[in-house]
């Protein structure tokens, strides 16, 4: 058996028939998984023979689990003695893991099974609601599991806050019992992902594309974040927002990792309230972060040093955690979204023979829409190149404040569309209209895009916006986010990496 350190790869099966779960054991092996649990309860065996076909014709390892309340057997007395009776013939069988319920493995019907198990490994599970989430509860309840006579014992816990998961690593790390811990919900992932670093007995994954909230699939495990490697001194890096599904900083920055030899993950983090995230996620284990959607400006006054650029844009993308624990703010996008924009317009005029030392913003109209965390990058970023920026957004108030601090001017967001005092300007969208699932939106009209040399999108997912469909077919220069998203995550990376252990004082 695996012992704590060692960790193991689960995906769990639904599956109907014998026949489809042995197919389905095959492609779990070849995504890389070391052994697949069992879901008894969710198949009809029209009789326990049928279980004990499967076992004895299994070809890896397995955990054999019955969950009372999901089962499909009618009555409760009926639920129970099926329970009971499938899980003493794993255990007869020599099942490699058998999983039971905490009032199941106090049954006096089941006691005396476990008693006499041979090679069998008994985890012991429990559902742990949100309101029981203390170290001093969880501890309670893991001693009180152990003394069934468990050899693991695993949590399924309900997740409300990413925050709620800060006492189950505690527990991870310090638990003498090999411990499982297992949290429902996309708020949940990062009890998967970061298992290993923790020492987790064993992390889940989905089968092929299968999305399980809270569980990453066994192909992102194993490709993109190589848990295999992970260990007690791992640095967590991840990218704070909401939603955060679409980011494809793991993507970038894991792989980025592993070619440089530093010893870190990335990992998506879904938060809520961004202040309470950094108070509860205080430890040097949690090294660096990405800041997204909509917590950019939030950011700032989380930081204990912001770099003057984040200061004056008000608007912080990337935070790096000191050696001596002080958290200091910085901003890649300005930088990663202007010179995208001017590299492509340098481009178009080397082409022409117009090549020339001056950014080629300056001077021109800069019709930005949307003044949140990237806008203001961009707002800050045009008018330091000497562009006359203009800005549309919902709430015109925030267009307004960000107007004043650029020395641009404000219009209202439904004029956006027939604004159109010269031709040859440039259009940036800031804003997440047209981002997934809403990529049929875009937020000027097709017609009002003749008036743009160039248009911008730091939406980047989709790639190819209908916004920048609609500029390109209007003969526009065309600019994705995704050239902003790859500058800037270099930017990040840097400061992730180069400066851990040297990044010097801001003040
Ligand atoms: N390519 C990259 O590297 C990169 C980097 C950063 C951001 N982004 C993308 O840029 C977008 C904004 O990000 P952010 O960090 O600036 O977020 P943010 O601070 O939350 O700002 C969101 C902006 O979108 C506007 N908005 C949201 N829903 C809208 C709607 N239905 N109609 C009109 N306006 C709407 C908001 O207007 P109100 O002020 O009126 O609410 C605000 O201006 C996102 O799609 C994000 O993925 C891309």
């Amino acid at each position: 058996m695996a012992c704590k350190g060692n960790l193991l790869v689960c995906t769990p099966l639904e599956c109907e028939t014998v026949e489809e779960v042995l197919s389905s054991m095959e492609k779990a092996r070849a995504e890389g998984a070391d052994l697949v649990e069992l879901r008894m309860d969710t198949m009809s065996f029209p009789h326990i023979s049928e279980v004990e076909k499967l076992l004895k014709q299994r070809t890896m390892p397995v955990i054999v689990s019955f969950r009372l309340k999901s089962s499909k057997t009618s009555s409760k007395g009926n639920c129970n003695n099926t329970c009971l009776q499938v899980l003493r013939l794993a255990i007869e069988l020599d099942a490699e893991f058998v999983e039971m319920e905490h009032e199941v493995a106090t049954d006096v019907n089941m006691t005396k099974y476990m008693d006499r198990r041979s090679n069998s490994k008994i985890i012991v599970s429990s559902y742990v609601h949100n309101g029981d989430l203390s170290e001093e509860k969880l501890s309670c309840l893991i001693a009180c599991m152990q003394s069934t006579g468990a050899d693991i014992v695993k949590l399924v816990i309900d997740v409300v806050y990413i925050t709620d998961l800060a006492p189950v690593f505690h527990m991870l790390t310090h638990c003498q019992v090999p411990l499982i811990a297992s949290a429902v919900g996309d708020r949940g992932l990062i009890s998967q992902l970061l298992a290993p670093k923790f020492g987790g007995f064993l992390v889940h994954g989905s089968l092929g594309s299968k999305l399980v909230p809270g569980m990453p699939t066994l192909v992102s495990l194993q490709q993109v974040y190589k848990i295999e490697h992970l260990n007690a001194d791992t640095k967590v890096f991840g990218v704070v927002s909401n939603p955060v599904g679409h980011s494809k900083g793991p993507l970038l920055h894991n792989p980025a990792f592993r070619h440089t030899g530093y010893n870190g993950i990335y990992v998506p983090l879904l938060v809520d309230d961004i202040k309470e995230f950094f108070s509860v996620y205080s430890s040097s284990d949690f090294a660096g972060f990405s800041v997204g959607i909509p917590h950019k400006e939030a950011a700032v006054g989380c930081c204990d040093e912001v770099h003057p650029l984040a200061k004056s844009i008000g608007a912080v993308n990337t935070i790096v955690r000191r050696p001596d624990g002080k958290l200091v703010g910085y901003n890649t996008d300005c930088e990663a979204s202007i010179t995208a924009i001017e590299d492509a317009l340098r481009e178009r005029g080397v082409a022409k023979g117009e090549a020339s030392h001056n950014s080629p913003i300056a001077g021109k109209m800069f019709v930005l829409v949307g003044a949140g965390g990237a806008g203001r990058a961009l707002a800050f970023g045009a008018k330091s190149r000497g562009a006359q920026v203009v800005i549309f957004n919902r709430h015109y108030e925030r267009a307004k404040a960000l107007a004043v601090a650029v020395s641009g001017e404000a219009l209202p967001y439904e004029c956006l569309s027939s604004f159109c005092p010269q031709n040859g300007m440039i259009l940036a969208n800031s804003s997440a209209v047209g981002m997934e699932p809403n990529s049929d939106q875009s937020p000027i009209s097709k017609e009002a895009l003749r008036a743009y040399e160039l248009v911008f999108d730091a939406v980047y997912t989709p790639r190819n916006t209908k916004l920048l469909k609609e500029a390109e077919e209007a003969g526009a220069i065309v600019v994705s986010g995704v050239e902003m998203f790859i500058r800037q995550a270099l930017g990040q990376f840097k400061l992730f990496t180069d400066g851990l252990g040297t990044h010097p004082s801001l003040n």
